[in-house]
This record gives C-alpha cells, structure tokens and sequence, in this order.
C-alpha cells in the first residue's frame, strides 16, 4: 500500500494511573516525541500515540486506598500526565485512556473476532499473580517465592478463566521473528524472546472474576478481561479500530512501539499472538529500552528516590532535561541518573558548546556587520569552509541512520562533533583579527559559515529540542521557525540571507552553577 510510506504511527506505553509521572515515564515518552518530530520535518503523517491504562486489580486497590471510586481516581492522576506531557513539549496527536468509550469498543471487538477464530476458550487458573506487574506466574518462576520480575509477594489465584490459546503461536512468533530481523530491537532482547519462546507457550489466562475494574468480557458475566488484554488494544483503538476503517488502514501497523525492557514480553508475544489470532497485521518494531537507576539505586517510592520530571524541567529547562534523557545513555542499555551528570551535560555540551557558539557567532555578525548576516563568496573559502560543509553534507546520512533505529545518543554525538568542528573553526580562522586586518571577504565568509553551520544545526536538533531549535532561529533572524519545514530541504548548505538582523539576547543554556547543587 504506497500510502503507508507517508504515515508513521508511534506508540509509547500507556501508563498506570496508580503512579504519578516519574523520570521512567517520561524516557519514553520524550524519546517518541522525539522519533515524532523527526518524522513530520521529514514529511509523514503521523500519528504519537500515549495515554493511560486505567483498569485492573492494581488501579482498583490504589483507588480504594484513596477511598475514591477508581474511575475518579484515574479522572485525578490522568491530570497529571497529561501536564508532565505538556511540560516536556510532548507533541502527542491522540492521548487514549483505556475508560473511553471509543476503546471498549474496540477490544470488545477483537475479542469477539479472537472468540470466534476458536482461540478463546473457558477453563479455570490456577496459579500465582503478580498484581504489581498484572502478570500470571507460575510456581516454577517464582524466586524465593515472590516475583522474578518485581521482587514483591505473589498471591495464589483459583478462579474460573477464559484461556487464549497462546500455545497455538510459538511456531509462527518464531518465524515471524525470524523472517523480520528488526522486529524485536536491541537485539540482546530479541535472544531474550526467542529464547522465551523456544521453551514452548502456555495458554494464557485473559479473564478474572475476583474484581470487576476492568472490561467486562461479552457473553461472559461475571468474568472482566485481563487488564493486558484490554491495554495492549489501545494501540488499534487509536489507529481507528474497528469501525474507522480508512484510518486504520492508514495508520495500522504501528511503525514502533517504544516500551521499557520489563514489558517487553507482553508486546513482543502476547501481544502479536492475539493479532495473529484476529488476523490483523503486527506492529513492524518494538524497540525495548534500558532502566534508570538514580545515584546507582532502583528507583522506589520507599526509597524516596523517585525523580519527578516536572521538577527537573523547572528547574533545569525542558530542553535540557529532554537532552540529558536521549544523549547520556545508548537507548536500549540501562543507565544511572544523577543531578551531578544532568548539571555536567548542561554546562559541557550545552552551555559551552552549543550555547557559547551561538552567542559567540550572534555577537560577532553583530559587532562586525551591525548584525546582518552577509553573503558569502565561494571563492574566498579556504580549505575549512570546504570541510565543514563536507561534513554537513556527510552528517545527513548517518543521522537519518541513526534515527530510524532510535539511536538518539549516536544522532547527537554526530551533532555534537560538528558543534566542536564549528567553535575550532572560529578559533582557526579568529575573526577578530580579520577584522583588524581589514580582510572583508574572508571575513563575511567566516559569518555566514558560522550563520549558516547554526541554521543547519537548529534543524537536526529541533527534534532533541524543540523549543532551542527555534530560539536558535529566531537568534540568527530567521523568520517563520523550523516547525512545519521539510527536514530535506532545510538541512541543505547555501541559503541565501537578505538582510536578516541577528538578535542578541539572553544565552540559550545558562551555565548551571555547581556549588549550589554539590
Ligand atoms: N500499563 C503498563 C503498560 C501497558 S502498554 C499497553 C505499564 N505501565 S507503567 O506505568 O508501569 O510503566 C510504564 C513504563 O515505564 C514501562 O515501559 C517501564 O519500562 C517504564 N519504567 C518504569 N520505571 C522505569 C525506570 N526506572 N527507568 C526507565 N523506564 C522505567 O507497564
């Protein structure tokens, strides 16, 4: 279908209402927006789906501890997400909560057509949960007799059940997997599933009967749906299933559903299998990405470690926060929050680097040529002109690259060595001493490269930072801003300034003073 290649769907978890946002959420969640952005600067459709699950036995506990019905729960810390999302200049298109109506239509739905494929079946479960994680354990994965996974107790369910027959989908999860090298990234986590799955499937138990905060099974009294069953939906509830056809065959399947590693299983199988069951297409990746750990500790609400990403926007800037989340870390590999690395980040690569370039550039097309930036004659360039725009011009395909395997931190040092290309070259080629030297040419050269390299720059890194992309722009006198321009035609070396006022103002990333924070 050649429309599909100018759509892009991106999902990120949707995200337990018994929680507010912590700095786990928002590594996601950031790390869409930004896959998001790139991909409208290059011109698709797309779709940034987030949101929140809402139901299951752990909301409803947190919910009675409130003393509030759970359905006002959800209504109180959904605020909360929806304003850390809007701190963090998260450009979400749809943001889906599992007790919308348009969503219990629709694994109403898919579960009639799983049903009437023969894969649902009623039995009776008995075994272990986790209600923490909402996953069914057996007594063989236990450790020390609590959770593998989360380390907390487990409690013994005996309960009447609807089955999905999981069992049927070993063989073809494998192949699929097989037959699509990228659809399970990084590739650590892929052996992790195949390995899973090699052991062979059990079905899955996707009904309980012991609460009732959850989608009542049709047909089915007293039995509500497994809250993963219902959750993982969301992502074709959004896409328009199942009545909005022309959407969802626009926008199904996801492109990427970008998830953290201990939730890998439930999207890399589960949730596959149950499209295969109803005969819909699966999500063409699922990338896993690392954990935080803060000062080298699990983060827990008991160890009162837990980051809160609106506090760390406000007191550090929303774009700072956004850089230090996709540069510190290899998305996929785990990686330790600190305050000290957030200030470190800020001061080395974004105060002294980017932010001393710019100002530096701005001060002197301003000094020198009462802040217009002048017009460049190509044969006054000296061999560094050419190098840098060799490198400008080389960076293009590798950050494309590095993009579309979500390789934020690869994408930004790419950047960050043509940040330290651009400030060496100032230093090479001192302006001030051209200008002493009363050398107007080379002079207007060295301006406008520099003008020129920041212009570039702003729009590779408009997906990282929005908002100081667009400062960048406006310093340098650009009208219009980034957002809403096509990557490839902006990032293009040559354009033509007539007579565009730079603009000094206030530094772009303020130096973070360390004492304070020590
Ligand atoms: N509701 C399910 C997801 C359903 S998707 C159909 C869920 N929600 S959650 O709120 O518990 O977690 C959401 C995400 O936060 C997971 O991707 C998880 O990996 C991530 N993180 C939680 N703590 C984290 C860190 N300390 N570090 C990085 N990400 C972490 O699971």
């Amino acid at each position: 279908m050649p429309e599909t290649e100018k759509t892009f769907y991106v999902t990120t978890p949707i995200y337990y209402v018994n929680d507010v946002p912590h700095i786990g959420h928002a590594y996601t969640t950031v790390a869409a927006d930004c896959i998001a952005r790139y991909k409208r600067l290059k011109g698709l459709e797309v779709l940034f789906l987030t949101g929140t699950d809402e139901h299951g036995q752990k909301v409803e506990k947190a919910a009675g501890g409130a003393k509030v019905s759970p359905q006002e729960f959800a209504d109180r810390v959904v605020v909360r997400f929806k304003e850390a999302w809007e701190r963090l200049g998260i450009s979400n298109d749809d943001f889906i909560r599992t007790t919308e109506e348009r969503h219990r239509k629709a694994v109403e739905h898919l579960w009639e057509v799983v049903r009437k494929n023969g894969d649902i079946y009623l039995g009776e479960y008995e075994d272990w949960y986790c209600t923490p994680c909402e996953n069914f354990l057996t007594g063989m994965q236990l450790k020390d007799g609590r959770c593998p996974d989360c380390g907390r107790p487990v409690e013994k369910l005996k309960e009447e059940s609807y089955f999905f027959r999981l069992s049927r989908y070993t063989e073809p999860l494998l192949k699929h997997i097989e037959k699509n090298p990228d659809f399970i990234s990084p590739d650590y986590r892929k052996n992790e599933i195949v390995s899973f799955l090699k052991e062979g499937l059990r079905d899955l138990s996707v009904s309980r009967t012991t609460f009732s905060w959850g989608v009542p099974v049709p047909n089915g009294p007293g039995h509500v749906m497994y809250v993963w069953f219902d959750a993982l939906t969301n992502y074709l509830t959004a896409a328009g299933y199942p009545d909005d056809i022309k959407k969802s065959c626009r926008m199904w399947p996801a492109d990427f559903h970008i998830i953290g590693k201990d939730i890998l299983r439930f999207h890399a199988v589960y949730w596959p299998a149950i499209l295969m069951s109803a005969g819909l297409s699966l999500p063409r990746r699922v990338f896993a990405h690392g954990w935080w750990t803060i000062d080298g500790n699990k983060m827990s609400k008991s160890k009162g470690n837990v980051v809160d990403p609106i506090e760390m926007a406000d007191t550090y800037g929303t774009d700072q926060f956004r850089y230090f989340l996709l540069r510190e870390v290899p998305f996929g590999l785990d990686g330790d929050f600190s305050v000290k690395a957030l200030i470190c980040r800020i001061n080395s690569d974004l105060a002294n680097d980017l932010g001393n370039l710019l100002s530096r550039s701005v001060s002197m097309i301003d000094k020198y040529r009462e802040g217009v930036i002048p017009s460049a004659d190509a044969s006054k360039d000296a061999g560094d002109e050419e190098k840098l725009k060799g490198m400008l011009a080389e960076l293009k395909a590798s950050f494309e690259a590095a993009m579309d395997s979500l390789d934020f931190s690869g994408a930004l040092s790419k950047l960050w060595a043509v940040v330290r290309e651009l400030n060496a070259y100032v230093d090479r080629s001192a302006p001030w001493k051209l200008a002493k030297e009363q050398d107007d040419a080379r002079l207007s050269n060295v301006l406008y490269t520099l003008a020129e390299g920041l212009r570039i720059l702003a729009v590779y890194l408009y997906p990282f930072m929005p908002s100081s992309a667009e400062k960048t722009w406006d310093a340098l006198g650009i009208p219009g801003g980034i957002k809403g321009r096509l990557f490839d035609r902006e990032v293009v070396w040559g354009r033509k300034y007539s007579g565009e006022k730079v603009k000094k103002g206030e530094p772009l990333f303020p130096r973070v003073e360390t004492a304070k924070n020590a």
